[in-house]
């Protein structure tokens, strides 16, 4: 664990210096010019996607914390790929990811009513409640009812299908290919080197929000991923706010990030006042020494969060206290369950409370973000029907949608590659 109550200056930021980038040398490398919205409109593409990117590269699917115990288990379903994922922790206190598929007749081993189920198993095996074949939680076909029937079965073939799975600080990821085209220490590459070391698995206390939005996946990736719209769109939950500043913008492989700043932030309502000031001075108030490495340098009270982009669908948002009492982080993702519906999954994770006034606080933060995500996935199936109206081809981008333009720039050098 970290220690949370000290305040030393988090170490390595001079290895990461270079990666903050302005304005100018982002329009540099990623142009000016609109993105057309073919991508988004047209099915082929989708499909394309799927094959291309969503069965091929690192998938964060569950965490460390929802898993904590031997024989804990999570069922992710994973449309996008056709497939029923199962997350658990074997006996050894491995995690180790399968396809949910039964290899007598491909029943789902675990049977899963809705998009994420969690479990347990017992004495390490799961049990398919078909025709009841047995199965250790690493992997391996341990018994099966009446199996001289079978007349001759090769049980050590028939252990469940197993996907590459590996862990960055807490975030479980899988990858479908088998095998990857590469590790994902080295998927994260850099990216995963700056965001190292925050403190997330201590952020056990999670409260989650999702809706299914009638819209391609990528309508609402962008639409939390730039902050252009936080005047208008959020006027109603983020009063006062005159806008958010992007800044030290950083490109890394195919994932990015930036800094975000909150403008008129003094003009915050009362509430909210209230809730900072009731954390102010203890363990959730801003610690902006929990940041990675050159974020916020100069220690603006005005930063909001580093929003770091991991490719192709799910983003962090580093609040380490600043502006949002009692938070840690929270996370973004968008699964897509067809080319035109989506599943939008947002998560703050908190450390637990420790009194009534942190627990005040993070209820706040949540109604805060109830308030904004409902704003936010209000626009996406307005977009997605406007972009399908056919009436425009391009998207217009300014500074603060970058990562809308590189995120289109790296889809469509997967969907080329
Ligand atoms: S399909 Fe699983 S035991 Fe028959
Ligand atoms: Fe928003």
């Amino acid at each position: 664990m970290n220690d949370l109550s000290g305040t030393t200056p988090r170490k390595g930021s001079e290895a990461f210096s270079h990666l903050g980038r302005s304005v100018e040398a982002i329009r540099a490398e990623l142009g000016i010019e609109p993105v057309p919205v073919e991508a988004i409109r047209d099915p082929a593409v989708y499909e394309l996607e799927r094959e291309k990117i969503f069965r091929r590269t690192w998938l964060k699917v569950a965490t460390d914390w929802e898993i904590p115990e031997k024989g804990d288990y999570k069922v992710k379903e994973l449309q996008v790929a056709d497939t029923s994922v199962l997350i658990v922790r074997g006996k050894d206190g491995v995690v180790r990811a399968f396809h949910n598929v039964c290899t007598h007749r491909g029943n789902k081993v675990v049977p899963n009513s809705d998009f994420e189920t969690f479990g347990k198993a017992r004495a390490n095996v799961v049990s398919c409640r078909f025709h009841g074949w047995v199965f250790s939680t690493d992997g391996p076909l341990r018994s099966v009812p009446m199996e001289e029937a079978f007349g001759k079965l090769d049980k050590a073939c028939l252990g469940l299908r197993e996907i590459a799975c590996e862990t960055w600080e807490g975030f479980i990821f899988i990858n479908l290919a088998d095998p990857p085209e590469q590790s994902l220490a080295d998927f994260l590459g850099d990216f995963g080197k700056l965001f190292a070391g925050y403190p997330y698995a201590e952020a056990t206390s999670a409260f989650r929000y999702s809706t299914v939005l009638e819209c391609n996946w990528k309508v609402a990736l962008y639409a939390f991923s730039e902050g252009y719209h936080v005047p208008t769109i959020h006027a109603g939950s983020l009063p006062g706010f005159s806008g958010v500043e992007h800044s030290d913008f950083k490109l890394i492989g195919p994932h990015a990030s930036s800094t975000i700043y909150g403008l008129g932030m003094e003009a915050a309502s009362s509430t909210a006042v209230f809730a900072s000031r009731l954390v102010a001075n203890d363990h959730h108030g801003p610690r902006p020494d929990l940041l990675p490495p050159g974020i916020n340098p100069t220690g603006r009270q005005d930063f909001q969060f580093e929003l770091p982009n991991i490719f192709p669908n799910f983003l962090i948002h580093l609040a380490a206290g600043c502006g949002y009492p009692g938070i840690a982080f929270f996370t973004h993702q968008f699964w897509p369950l067809d080319h035109g519906r989506t599943l939008w999954e947002g998560i703050n994770y908190f450390r637990p409370a420790r009194n009534a006034a942190e627990r005040v606080a993070q209820m706040h933060t949540n109604a805060l973000h109830r308030n904004a995500w409902l704003e936010d996935t209000a626009t996406m199936e307005d977009t997605y029907q406007g972009i399908r109206a056919g009436v425009i081809d391009e998207m217009q981008l300014m500074d603060q949608e970058f990562l809308i333009r590189h995120a289109a720039r790296n889809f469509d050098a997967h969907l080329a590659g």
